[in-house]
């Protein structure tokens, strides 16, 4: 039985599904973890991952790639979701089941995309690098999936101390020291400078090779939290390598290819077409998400929740 957290991810990521699988498995990681009080999403984005986790629905017909632009330089690794019209329409079928006082993003287009869903009480737009817009302990819950693609970890989480109430809790998203191991273009060509892997750049774009600049053993997040006087109150570990291998090519090469193809679709098909896509995804994707164990040591990612 597919979960409808999962539907919903699938739906809206049909065109990349490994992108619906990583984000099911983040779910189910981060499950003892509330939104409470006066809440932020750091990094929100386009904020379709917290709405889908706060068990928000959309018609089928919506999907995450309403709005793109630059899709002739995705492999000179432009953000194509970087993109924003008035035009914006989420087809919200159902609201979350609770709100999230601030989203804070450093892109503009997501934020006015985040704006549209009714999850978030307001959006401030920010460098997470920065010293944060926010008052001492303003926040009594924070989520964040972002940490990692930061210059400083040791700054942020002392930012986000700064910020949380005595008692409140923090749910962060944090790159295992297994990752870069993982990655296709960082074991075959990044470590060893093998000119015949060199192509595997167009299929990282960037992200392993730059953007997850940040994995560390548990011991060295936990030293670095200590240091922000934050404790560990839960932690997993998870998505398994063999996630982590689809993921890193996935429909990643075909994307800018597949969206033409979906924008030739006649409008009157393009629901069937898509429900039939879905339903397929599901037969390999359901079974997918049970691969591994749930507190592998190995797995790429850890999940945890602190507290201070
Ligand atoms: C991995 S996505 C996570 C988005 C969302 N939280 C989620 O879980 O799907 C990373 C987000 O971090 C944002 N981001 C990257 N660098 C940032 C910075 N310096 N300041 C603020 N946001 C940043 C990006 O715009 C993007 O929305």
């Amino acid at each position: 039985m597919v979960s409808e957290s999962f539907n919903q991810l699938l739906n809206v990521f049909w065109l990349r599904p490994e992108t619906a699988l990583w984000r099911y498995l983040d779910i189910a990681a981060m499950r003892g973890f509330r939104f409470e009080g006066r809440s932020l999403d750091f990094g929100c984005g386009d904020g379709l991952f917290s709405f889908i986790r706060a068990g928000g629905q959309f018609s089928p017909s919506f999907d995450a790639f309403q709005k793109t632009d630059k899709l002739d330089q995705f492999y000179a690794k432009a953000d194509v979701f970087d993109a924003y019209d008035s035009s914006y329409s989420p087809l919200v079928s159902q609201a979350p089941e609770y709100t999230i006082s601030v989203g804070f993003d450093h892109k503009a287009n997501l934020l006015s995309k985040a704006s549209a869903l009714g999850l978030y009480g307001e959006t401030v737009e920010g460098d997470g690098n920065s010293p944060l817009p926010f008052a001492d302990e303003e926040f009594q819950s924070i989520f964040s999936n972002i940490v990692y693609w930061l210059d400083e970890p040791a700054a942020v989480f002392a930012e986000l101390s700064r910020v949380l109430k005595p008692g409140g809790k923090i749910c962060l998203m944090l790159p295992n020291s297994t990752l870069p191991e993982y990655s296709f273009y960082n074991s075959l060509f990044g470590k060893t400078g093998d000119q015949q892997w060199q192509w595997l750049d167009l299929i990282d774009r960037g992200r392993l090779s730059d953007n997850i600049r940040q994995a560390k053993t548990d011991d060295q997040w936990r030293a670095l939290f200590e240091a922000a006087g934050l404790f560990v109150a839960e932690h997993k570990q998870h998505l398994p390598k063999p996630i982590i291998q689809a993921w890193d090519i996935g429909f990643r090469p075909m994307f800018p290819a597949l969206m033409k193809m979906v924008d030739a679709v006649r409008p009157d098909q393009r629901d069937e077409v898509k429900a039939e896509w879905v339903k397929t995804l599901k037969m390999f994707a359901e079974p997918l998400s049970h691969v591994g164990n749930a507190d592998d040591k190995a797995n790429a990612f850890h999940c945890y929740v602190l507290s201070k």
